[in-house]
């Protein structure tokens, strides 16, 4: 049974270094951000708002998200919510969920289950605070960053197609003003202890994928 946890901010590189290391070693893949997102989606489709009303949203809520690296594919309530979690009101507004305590731990609840049900050959988890809060336990723990100017772009190159000024621009909202909400409500900008620190400013996707891969060598 493996479990490994990544956690990072965005645009760090994280989704994509999860995807291909659970691929590699035949592990299922869980993108949690995909959850608050489908969820901040489903707020914003029945126009709610209210913090009360959105942990009850969560509550009622049916996801269904594919733990295969290969496919891509959420749905919530049986709306293919796939692409649409990726456009940016989503991005703005899904602190509405993860800023809401209750919420998230319905949220990281079924994070766990999925953890559970996936840890047999082995899953990799990525998130905020999967190496601290949902699976602490995890085998393998490992902390992504990079330097701001080069998370932001990234992200730009992968919204736009280019890292212009107005590129850069229009992503800082969603990259930096992003992460701090965030930080406000999930720590992830230093490792807490035994988790491994992955700079990913100045190695390529390869090396990163490969620095992963020896930790899961090393624990297993
Ligand atoms: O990873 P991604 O950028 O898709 O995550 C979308 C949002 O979901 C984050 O900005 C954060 O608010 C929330 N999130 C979280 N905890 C996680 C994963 C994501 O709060 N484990």
């Amino acid at each position: 049974m493996t479990i490994i946890a990544i956690d990072g901010p965005s645009g760090v590189g994280k989704s994509s270094v999860s995807r291909e290391v659970a691929r590699r070693l035949g592990y299922a893949y869980l993108d949690t951000g995909a959850m608050y997102r489908a969820m901040a989606w489903l707020a914003l489709e029945r126009g709610v708002s209210d913090p009360h009303d959105v942990v009850e949203l969560v509550r009622g809520a049916y996801l269904e998200i594919s733990t295969d690296p290969d496919v891509s594919s959420v749905e919530i309530d049986g709306h293919d919510v796939t692409e649409a979690i990726r456009e940016e009101r989503v991005s703005t507004s899904v602190v509405l969920v993860s800023g809401n305590q209750e919420a998230r731990a319905e949220l990281i609840e079924q994070q766990q289950d999925l953890i559970g049900a996936y840890a047999e050959p082995g899953i990799v988890a990525e998130g905020r605070d999967i190496t601290t809060v949902v699976a602490p336990q995890a085998e393998v723990r490992v902390l992504m960053t990079a330097r701001e100017e080069v998370r932001l772009a990234r992200r730009a190159k992968e919204l736009h197609g280019e890292a212009d000024e107005a590129a850069l621009a229009a992503t800082r909202a969603q990259v930096i003003d992003r992460d701090k909400r965030d930080s406000e409500t999930t720590s992830f900008l230093t490792a807490a202890d035994g988790v491994h620190t992955l700079d990913t400013s100045d190695i390529d996707f390869a090396t990163a994928v490969a620095a992963v891969l020896e930790l899961a060598e090393r624990a297993g």
